[in-house]
Formats: C-alpha cells, structure tokens, sequence
C-alpha cells in the first residue's frame, strides 16, 4: 500500500488566522514549484475569505525557507525559462495580500526567504535565524520588488550590502535593519508570531485593512518592479555565472 506523501506546505485555518507552513525541512525548505503554488493559493484564498483575518507564515524546526530550489533554477535555465508561473504567481499573491501578513522565523532565511519578509507586516524571528539575500553571488538579480523594497526599509547602503554584497544577517542586525520586530527564542518562535498574528486578527478588520492600505499604498509599483526584475532574472539564469554558481552548489559536498 502506497503511503501518502505528506504535503510539502501545510496550510490551515485557526479562527481567523490562516497558517501557511512550509514543510520540506529535509531540503531546509528549498522552494519547489509545487509550494509556491500551494503558497499563492493559499494567499489568494486569504483575500476571497472574510472569516480570515491575518496570515501566518512559518517554517519547520530549524528552517524557515533556503530559497528557490537550485535544481529547479539549474533545469530552468537549461531549458532557457525564466522565473516559472507558480513562482510569479506566488510574488504577486504577496504584493496584492490585503490581509496582514506575519513571520515566524527560524534558521536560515535565504533568497525569497528572507525576500518574502519584506511583504511582511510583522516578523518574529528565532535567535538563530539568518537573512542573505545571495543574489549576486549566484549570478543573478534580487526578486520579490526586493531591489525596490529593501532600500526603502533598511536605506541604500544597507540594502547594498545584503543584495549585492550577499553580506547576511543575524537576528540583532535583522532588527537593527527593521526586517524584523522581535527576537524570541527557537522553541517559542511559531507561538510567539501566532500571538501577534490572533491580536491582529482580533482588531476592527475594516479598520486594519484601511491602515494598512494607507501605509502601502496600491501594490501597482511593487508588481511592475516584480515584473521588471523578472525580465533581468531570465537573462541572469541563462549565464554561464549562474549556471556555473548553481553546478558548484550541487559538487560542493563531493
Ligand atoms: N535548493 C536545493 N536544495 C537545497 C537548497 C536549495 N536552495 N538549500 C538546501 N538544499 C538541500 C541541500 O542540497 C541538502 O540536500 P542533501 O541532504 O540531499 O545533500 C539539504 O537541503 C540540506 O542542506 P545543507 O546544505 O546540507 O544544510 P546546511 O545546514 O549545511 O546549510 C543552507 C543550509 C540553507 C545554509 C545551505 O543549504 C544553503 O546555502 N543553501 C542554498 C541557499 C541558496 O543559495 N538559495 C538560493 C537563493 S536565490
């Protein structure tokens, strides 16, 4: 008898938060098409749902997410693709959330896993959890309106250090940079963030979701900088800096 898989983003509603976990801690929950499916979907369904009142993202013990899965990158740029439909669909379901969207943070946080926090609203991270936005080094450009959204959060010379010098950053440097609100221990990271995502969800949501607004404004610009970056990463993923990049990722343990 065949078992059944367990699903690699596990997504379930507790009252009015939505819990979106990513479930492949083998792969310290490298990205597959597959999840940033399941992921758009589930924030999608978000902004169609009034019982929903504030989404949770989260990891597995030990990892929040190691970014794009490399074979996945490798095989896209062989076959001269560029960023898939599932993944754009999953920044742009991001972009126009319109529920607030909180962190729970553990480990390390690589490319869109520390990209996608800064769509966040609210991020509680462990005291073992990194940030690296290592773009550059692998031969490509940053993703998720990064390029617009980290030099506003954090200042241009901060920014430039994390996605162009690929420079990481612990949990104090995370928060002095404003990615992140609260520092908490491993152990208490899920509980904490889903404290903060229940005393969200428990406020006027009409009200939440005016203020909210008022500080993003539309996403139109943040989908045309997803749009613009997308174009430079297929050209990116084509070159032989990131395919050789993505090659020694795989060779480095042999
Ligand atoms: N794509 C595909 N597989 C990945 C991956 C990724 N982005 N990140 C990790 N994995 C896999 C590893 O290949 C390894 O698989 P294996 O057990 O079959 O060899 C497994 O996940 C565990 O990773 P490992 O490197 O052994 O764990 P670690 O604790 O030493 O390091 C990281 C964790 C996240 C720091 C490291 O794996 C890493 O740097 N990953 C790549 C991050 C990256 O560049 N992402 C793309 C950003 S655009």
């Amino acid at each position: 008898m065949s078992e059944a898989r367990t699903p690699l983003v596990l997504v379930q509603d507790e009252d009015a938060v939505r819990v979106v976990r990513m479930n492949r801690a083998d792969k310290k929950n490298a990205l597959t098409g597959d999840m940033y499916a399941a992921m758009a979907d589930a924030l999608a369904g978000a902004n169609k749902s009034a019982a929903i009142r504030c989404v949770l993202i989260a990891g597995a013990p030990g990892a929040f997410c190691a970014g794009n899965d490399l074979q996945d990158f490798l095989r896209a740029a062989e076959d001269e693709e560029g960023l898939s439909e599932p993944i754009l669909r999953f920044l742009y379901a991001l972009a126009g959330l319109r529920k607030p969207l909180v962190a729970a943070v553990q480990g390390p946080a690589i490319g869109i896993g520390t990209t996608m926090l800064l769509h966040c609203d609210y991020v509680v991270a462990a005291g073992d959890a990194r940030f690296a936005t290592p773009f550059v080094n692998l031969g490509l450009v940053p993703e998720a309106a990064s390029s617009l959204l980290a030099p506003r959060l954090m200042g241009q010379r901060h920014a430039f250090a994390l996605l162009v010098m690929g420079e990481p950053l612990d949990a104090p440097a995370a928060q002095a940079g404003g990615l992140v609100n609260r520092i908490v221990a491993a152990a208490d990271v899920d509980a904490e963030a889903m404290k903060a995502a229940q005393k969200i969800a428990s406020l006027p949501p009409e009200a939440v979701a005016a203020t909210r607004l008022l500080m993003r404004g539309a996403p139109d610009e943040i989908m045309v900088r997803i749009d613009e970056e997308a174009d430079y990463f297929k050209v990116r993923l084509q070159s032989e800096e990131a395919q050789a990049a993505f090659r020694a990722f795989f060779e480095r343990k042999k």
